[in-house]
């Protein structure tokens, strides 16, 4: 930078700063005007600073000091993949950060579903969870019938949002925690609405609803505890443990990104790389042939308890993903098969 010490005592080093340009493009550094530039401090990113005046926007605090969330349509969107599909290469668009599953409409969305994030506490790294944080389940607060909605949520809590369908299977999530402030009301215009003004907050149903109490959180199911023993009563009539469909091994069945537990026959070819870890290397979403860490709705497992595919799409679609495959049906309850579903949504936890 022009001016500025690049050395400072005995040690030869670079020195950043904050300078404008007098000329666009800049053709020398005799064109920049200095704004600051410390020689202890490498100044970056400069954010403008402006002045302005806005109105202090209304409705952003609750009356008791209770927090809350709400929507004026959750039923609106403007959050949709912005990319087509390709099978295991969904890391690449917004499949992999939220959005809605690919293949599943909007439409589809009846509740909205808070999970309360827990801290990780320990310094182990260990922290099998296929969303990046273990949860707790705050529940799921209906749509009313204009699709707006108002939940109150624990305060100063860090939570996830997702948008469930009437089976209370995930189609919709985010994936960065927020959290409330005491007090505060967060109003929302639809489910991501940016293009358009969406309905005004007060022509809401939801502006004169009571909030939905979602403050207690309760546990998830994990596999050890719920899991596991339906597989062991209900599945190994026809999978044996020690079998290959890896039904009783948590990392076998969640974690095999390149399906190396499994004997060939099992497994599903991804690329033709002669490197057996490419040749069949799962991508995120997908994080076994059996489980996608975002939605039950998109996974093997899931579609085998539930016996049907659920993920919008048909085995005859696309020659090159996982398939469903022939009838399969099990011996399962609907509360069985919805305890697997919510495992699958809330993270797969051990
Ligand atoms: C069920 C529909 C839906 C509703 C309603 C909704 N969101 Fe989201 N939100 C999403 C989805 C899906 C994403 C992820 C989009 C992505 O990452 O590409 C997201 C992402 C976000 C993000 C970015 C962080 C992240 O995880 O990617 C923020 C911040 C956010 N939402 C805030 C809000 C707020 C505040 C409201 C008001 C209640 C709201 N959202 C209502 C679906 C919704
Ligand atoms: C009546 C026999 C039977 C029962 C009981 C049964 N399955 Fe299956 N399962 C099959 C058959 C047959 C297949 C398809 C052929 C194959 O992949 O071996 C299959 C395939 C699967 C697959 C796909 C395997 C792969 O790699 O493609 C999964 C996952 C699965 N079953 C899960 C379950 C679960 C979970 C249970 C218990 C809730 C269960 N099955 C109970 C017969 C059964």
């Amino acid at each position: 930078m022009p001016g500025t010490p690049d050395k400072i005592g005995d040690d030869i080093g670079c020195d950043v700063g904050l300078y404008k340009t007098t000329v666009i493009p800049s053709q020398s550094p005799d064109d920049l005007a200095l704004i600051v530039d410390h020689p202890e401090w490498h100044e970056f990113s400069a954010r403008v600073v402006v002045s302005r005046d806005i109105a202090t926007p209304a409705l952003v605090n609750t009356d008791d000091g209770s927090c809350q969330i709400t929507s004026s349509d959750a039923g609106s969107t403007d959050a949709f993949n912005y990319k087509g599909y390709v099978f295991n290469e969904q890391y690449k668009t917004v499949d992999n950060n939220g959005a809605l599953m690919e293949a599943v409409d909007h439409s589809e969305l009846a509740a909205i579903r808070f999970y309360e994030i827990i801290p990780n506490t320990t310094r182990s790294r260990n922290w099998d969870n296929s969303i990046g944080n273990r949860v707790k389940l705050l529940g799921d607060v209906p749509l009313l019938a204009d699709k707006s909605f108002k939940a109150e949520l624990p305060c100063e809590t860090p939570y996830i949002m997702a948008g469930v369908d009437s089976d209370g299977r995930i189609i919709k999530r985010d994936q960065v925690p927020q959290s409330l402030r005491q007090g505060e009301k967060r109003v929302c215009m639809g489910c991501h609405l940016h293009a358009k003004e969406g309905r005004p907050y007060e022509q809401s149903l939801a502006f004169s609803a009571p909030a939905f109490d979602l403050t207690k959180a309760m546990p998830v199911p994990t596999y050890t505890d719920d899991i596991k023993p339906i597989f062991e009563a209900k599945c190994t009539s026809c999978h044996a443990v020690g079998g290959d469909v890896p039904l009783y091994d948590y990392q076998n069945l969640v974690w095999d990104f390149s399906q190396k537990a499994l004997p060939d026959h099992r497994k599903v070819q991804m690329t033709s790389s002669t490197n057996e870890t490419r040749k069949y290397g799962l991508q995120r979403p997908m994080i076994s042939k059996y489980v996608n860490n975002m939605y039950a709705r998109e996974s093997l497992l899931y579609w085998k308890a539930a016996n049907k595919r659920t993920d919008g799409r048909t085995d005859d679609q696309y020659g090159d993903d996982i398939d469903f495959g022939a009838d399969h049906p099990v011996d399962l309850s609907p509360s069985e098969v919805d305890l697997i579903g919510e495992w699958l949504d809330s993270g797969a936890a051990e």
